[in-house]
């Protein structure tokens, strides 16, 4: 795949000369090591096919939420070519998650969504949001269904039991209310839809996030690199709060335009084929204030 042969053997005869370890970003295509309990994993299986995702007894997520009526995860799901990323390795691969006319949800026809939930993360008394944890994951854009960032679209979130908030969204293009944010970046809001941290979208990188949410102490921290790089903290730890459970959601909910009642009504184009790539994806136990970079 890479021919990096040579050079490796020099790095590691380089790296034992010196008694240093061989850096892992410096390998070409090695994953990144997680070093902490996974509560959830989110990383697809190389092999999986489409219809995997249909049934509850083949699916790592819930298929039954959160899609178009009228669809099935295989119509909703595609798996693009888009390299390995950061987590990731050869034993997993990417997915895209994608919007169509269909993806209307229920009776909400102001959305387009098609959101992933992990297996076992309960509405209620899910382990997913208690103690402290770090949800993982990486995104691409893919070129063949760009988003319209004239709209709002949530990328992944964390929804209260109650349905009532986000306790953080992770977001871009337009958002509603806050038309001065530029639009062409990635975005994380806590929980009174406040940005706090931003970061412009990439056209051919991987781009990989990590959010901390600690529901002891209500606060939430933010970790990204790009490409293979490994993780930074790109935030302090911030006050948030965390409250109220819930679940995550893994995909895209976009945003109408021209209304005040987002989730009924409003303007969505019609024919779109509207996709993001997803990879990388797990929540850890971050108790003791682990969190793989
Ligand atoms: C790839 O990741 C899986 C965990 O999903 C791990 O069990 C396996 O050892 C990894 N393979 C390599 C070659 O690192
Ligand atoms: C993008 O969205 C805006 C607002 O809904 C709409 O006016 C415009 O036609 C859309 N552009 C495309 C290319 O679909």
């Amino acid at each position: 795949m890479h021919s990096t042969t040579t050079l490796l053997s020099l790095l590691s005869a380089a790296a034992a000369a010196n008694g240093a370890s061989l850096p892992r970003d410096s390998v070409c295509g090695a994953a990144a090591e997680i070093q902490c309990p996974i509560v959830f994993d989110g990383r697809v299986s190389a092999d999986a096919q489409p219809t995997d995702f249909d049934s509850a007894s083949t699916s790592i997520f819930n298929p039954d939420y959160v899609k178009g009526n009228n669809l099935k995860w295989s119509d909703i799901l595609q798996f693009p070519d888009a390299g390995t990323t950061h987590f990731d390795n050869e034993t997993h691969k990417p997915f895209e998650v994608t919007l169509s006319d269909e993806s209307i949800f229920q009776s909400q026809q102001g959305f387009r969504r098609a959101g992933l939930q992990f297996n076992g993360d309960t509405n209620n008394g899910s382990p997913g949001s208690q103690g402290v944890k770090t949800i993982h994951f990486s995104v691409k854009i893919d070129p063949q269904r760009g988003l319209n960032l004239s709209h709002e679209y949530i990328l992944v979130w964390h929804e209260a039991a109650d349905y009532s908030a986000n306790q953080f969204n992770f977001e871009t293009g337009t958002i509603i209310g806050q038309e001065g944010l530029p639009k062409d970046t990635y975005k994380v809001l806590n929980r009174n839809n406040q940005q706090i941290w931003s970061t412009p979208i990439l056209e051919d990188q991987w781009q990989n996030f990590a959010i901390t949410l600690d529901f002891n102490q209500n606060t939430l921290q933010v970790y990204y690199s790009e490409a293979d790089e490994p993780l930074e903290s790109v935030t302090d730890v911030v006050s948030n709060n965390n409250a109220g459970e819930g679940q995550y959601q893994i995909g895209l909910l976009k945003k109408p335009t021209g209304t005040d009642d987002v989730v009924n009504s409003g303007y969505q184009e019609s024919g779109i084929d509207e996709g993001l790539i997803y990879g990388s994806l797990f929540v850890e136990d971050s108790a003791n204030g682990c969190v793989s970079l």
